[in-house]
């Protein structure tokens, strides 16, 4: 694994995956792990289930099509969204940052017809990294090695409705993105009311609102999404990671009137929700219809009070918990770099975003075994942590 011909942007734990049933992994040496990360939140329904399987079966003689012609499950995929969401219509890409990118493109299009080309986003914020939504995560280790980035992007301070104003009344901006819980940052969940009233405030200035659920999207907070927690109507949605349970498949949906400010070739994608894609979409909404939703409310109450378990166990070590449905970020009073690593030892996968910050996105299939397996392996490695700090 030392040499080896890829360009080395990752940094990739020592772990060879080799293949995976329900929401536990082995890698090629036959080692088992309980997986609660799931390709950092996209293999929603594990490893291996039935509907993803089925889905495969649908698709085989008819992976791609181009979107030159029409196909049946892009078309059902279109129709299923319109009827989850009111009506959004949907344009399909492969990523989240290329339907973040869909997004800005969109917002500055808008822009266009009211003379305004001004983005803003928040601190702490992640959309991507491509050159658009990279210029809109304002986190100096990712944006500095590429500047200049694009123009017109501004950060406003997360949670702060008077900077909210203030940047509005400064730029005059054209749209505001924004995500409900703030995953790479931390699991950090946007102060309650500040979605609402911001968006209030955006739509009054004539600003355009993108809510990026790509990470808190299709079933992650136990709704469809995040910011159907509040009482907001965005004007555009972003998805991707689960939604296509392990294919890449990223969503760029919209209200009509936005969408219509699009034109016949002002944007594409050769791949962009081809069959094969489509049909694993459909499979993931279809199971959150059927049992997901409910399943995942369930789990949820589960491990946030296995979390609270935690906390209780080892207030030296956990100073709390963020999150919501199957998204939690827990706060540790020491590295959590280390705390994953002695975690994937034990047969765990976890990770690390922030310093501070052990994050959990297990699979939605996930069962009460694999909470228990979970709390049982963090237990040791807290247990650890506390005896080698004790003995420092
Ligand atoms: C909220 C959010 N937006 C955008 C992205 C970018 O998605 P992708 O890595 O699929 O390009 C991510 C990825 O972590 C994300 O969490």
């Amino acid at each position: 694994m030392d040499k080896n011909h890829l360009i080395p942007v990752y940094g990739r734990y020592p772990v060879t995956l080799s293949h995976g049933q329900g929401a536990e992994v082995w890698d090629v040496n036959g080692k088992h792990y309980w997986d609660f990360l799931a390709g950092i939140g996209v293999n929603s329904l594990g490893y291996g289930h039935e509907r993803i399987l089925k889905a495969f079966d649908k698709s085989q003689n008819l992976l791609h099509t181009s979107n030159l012609f029409w196909h049946n499950p892009g078309i059902e995929l279109s129709n299923k969204i319109a009827e989850l969401t009111g009506g959004y219509l949907s344009l399909w890409v492969n990523s989240g940052t290329e339907a973040n990118e869909a997004g800005i493109k969109l917002m500055r299009r808008y822009g266009k017809s009211v003379g305004r080309s001004a983005i803003l986003s928040l601190t702490n914020g992640f959309h991507g990294r491509t050159m658009g939504s990279l210029s809109a995560t304002f986190v100096p280790r990712y944006q500095d090695p590429f500047a200049p980035l694009v123009p017109d992007f501004y950060e406003v301070e997360a949670g702060s409705l008077s900077a909210l104003e203030e940047a509005i009344d400064q730029f005059h901006p054209c749209g505001v993105m924004m995500e409900p819980i703030q995953g790479e940052g931390g699991v950090v969940p946007l102060p309650r009311g500040y979605l609402s009233q911001g968006a209030k405030l955006a739509k009054e200035a004539g600003c355009l609102v993108l809510i990026d659920e790509i990470q808190t999207g299709m079933g992650r907070t136990a709704q469809w999404f995040a910011f159907q927690s509040e009482d907001i109507e965005p004007d555009i949605i972003t998805v991707a990671k689960g939604l296509g349970g392990g294919i890449p498949i990223g969503g760029m949906l919209a209200q009509e009137h936005v969408a219509s400010h699009f034109l016949p070739g002002e944007h594409g994608s050769t791949f962009g929700g081809n069959p094969l894609a489509s049909q694993m979409a459909l499979a993931v909404i279809d199971w959150l219809e059927a049992e997901g939703l409910e399943h995942i409310r369930k789990m949820a109450g589960v491990l946030e009070e296995t979390l609270g378990s935690l906390q209780r166990d080892f207030p030296d070590l956990v100073l709390g918990y963020r999150g919501q449905g199957l998204m939690w970020g827990l706060l540790v009073s020491v590295p959590s770099s280390p705390i994953a690593a002695q975690a994937l030892d034990r047969g765990l996968i976890v990770n690390a975003p922030q310093p501070d910050v052990i994050r959990l996105l297990p699979p939605l299939i996930v069962n009460e075994e694999a909470i228990g397996a979970f709390f049982h392996i963090m237990t040791q490695v807290l247990q650890l942590t506390r005896e080698q700090r004790e003995g420092a």
